[in-house]
């Protein structure tokens, strides 16, 4: 559907950018489509920097944010496009065309895409520093190469011009990170959504169904829910499947007595939900199961209950690492003490990945964890996921066989608020919770 109008949020971010690098030149490209077979074109999805930065959606387009000095900001929005063609538009729908998306998306310039190579050249003769991601997309990189040759060779005649080339990721990443008012009212909506489908879920699976039969069910949710598409590839793993961190083959069979790990999300307009259950296929947990599972929920419930601004990101990860550690040496899954444990990484071998990653337009979202090589701090409006999890081998050789194929996850999206956090996504995860909702209550 073609956009009328859109907020000018997007135009202040592209201020914002630019306000931070006066007098570079940011280069964005629209994410390239993808076809299986000669001409079946994939579900187009827009690169999340430059959706970020116009609300465009569609394919064949690109943004250079150029240096200039006549302008009241000290920069220009100039966006290629393609034009309207009767002849694709009769098999693919409507397209904005330069002239309307100039207007919709605030440019400042709008120039038909064709006209892109002939006309980058010269927009870019006495910039600079240019901000390009270079090894994204080959055709946009065999572009680049030929724009800064000529750029490079124009700087021969006039002295000024290029220096270098930088990675637009970390600035953009940086504005991406801390979510705006009208971004947490989509990741809320977003998390809304995902939350109700994995309800169903738990609701409705049953032994004798099929991983892709679940899988079905609750992405026709997100959809019917308003989502576009689902954030990832969603993993339904029955039993021992749900030791393999991002099984998505999805075609094995929901068994009486075993667990059922969900780990999907949806995407309502762009931004994603991420969420994880695991549950029993029967009514209730087995006494194994449940005692696996009570490790896996304190540590998430209590690293969710440290989260607030200063507390450093990769702190939540040592403690949730260490609440799962205390828990499994209580059960004799490891011996030790928990520092120790901790520090020889004993416990990788149960809880093999981090405990959480930005959220946003992307599931694995942009935004630096790490600053001067320290974790970086919590501020208000950053939005992440908290999912510790233990995986016990199927033919784990110490484990006491009563745990061996158990994986269990568990996964909210938290925003960060000035004096704590909300947590977005409203899933019930006590026992009782998931065991009355297994019996139809
Ligand atoms: N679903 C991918 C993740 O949790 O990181
Ligand atoms: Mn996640
Ligand atoms: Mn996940």
């Amino acid at each position: 559907m073609i956009k009328t109008s859109i907020s000018k949020e997007y135009q202040q971010r592209r201020d914002t950018l630019m306000s931070r690098h006066p007098g570079a030149a940011f280069l964005l490209p629209a994410a390239p489509e993808i076809f299986r077979g000669s001409s079946v074109a994939l579900d187009y999805r827009q690169d999340s920097s430059l959706y970020y930065l116009t609300g465009f959606d569609q394919p064949q387009a690109f943004l250079a944010m150029i240096p200039d000095h006549n302008q009241p900001k000290g920069y220009k929005s100039i966006f290629f496009c393609a034009e309207r063609n009767p002849q694709k538009e009769l098999w693919d729908g409507e397209m904005y065309g330069t002239d309307r998306a100039l207007k919709v998306f605030h440019m400042d310039e709008c120039h038909d895409i064709l006209n892109l190579e002939s006309k980058l050249p010269n927009l870019l003769t006495h910039v600079e520093h240019v901000y390009y991601h270079m090894g994204q997309d080959e055709e946009g990189d065999r572009l680049m190469q030929r724009t800064l040759e000529k750029v490079r060779m124009s700087k021969g005649r006039s002295g000024k011009g290029l220096i270098s080339v930088h990675d637009p990721k970390v600035s953009i990443g940086e504005l991406r990170l801390k979510k705006s008012e009208h971004e947490i009212e989509l990741m809320k909506k977003a998390a809304k959504i995902s939350s109700d489908a994995h309800i169903e879920a738990i609701k409705q699976a049953k032994a004798g169904l099929g991983e892709g039969q679940m899988q079905a069910l609750i992405e026709y949710h997100f959809k019917f829910g308003g989502c576009k598409r689902t954030a990832y590839n969603s993993i339904v793993a029955a039993g021992s499947n749900a030791t393999y961190l991002h099984y998505h083959s999805n075609d094995d069979v929901l068994k009486d007595g075993e667990l059922l790990l969900i780990d999907a999300g949806g995407e309502y307009e762009f931004y994603h939900s991420d969420i994880t259950r695991t549950f029993p296929i029967g009514k209730t947990f087995s006494s194994a199961q449940k005692e696996i599972y009570s490790i896996v929920l304190k540590a998430q419930k209590q690293t969710i209950d440290r989260v607030k601004p200063g507390v450093r990101f990769h702190d939540l990860h040592v403690y949730a690492s260490k609440v799962l550690i205390e828990g499994l040496c209580d059960l004799g899954l490891l011996t030790g003490t928990v520092d120790v444990i901790f520090d020889q990484k004993k416990h990788l071998d149960f809880y093999p990945h981090g405990t959480g990653h930005f959220l946003g337009l992307d599931t694995h979202d942009t935004g630096l964890y790490y600053i001067d090589e320290a974790s970086r701090k919590l501020e208000p409006g950053m939005v992440f996921t908290v999912e510790p999890g233990l995986y016990i081998q199927k033919n784990h050789p110490t484990a006491p066989e009563k745990y061996h194929g158990i994986g269990i996850r568990i996964e909210d999206d938290v925003l960060v608020t000035e004096t704590g956090c909300e947590v977005l996504t409203t899933v019930p995860k006590e026992i009782e919770e998931i065991e009355s909702l297994r019996h139809g209550k």
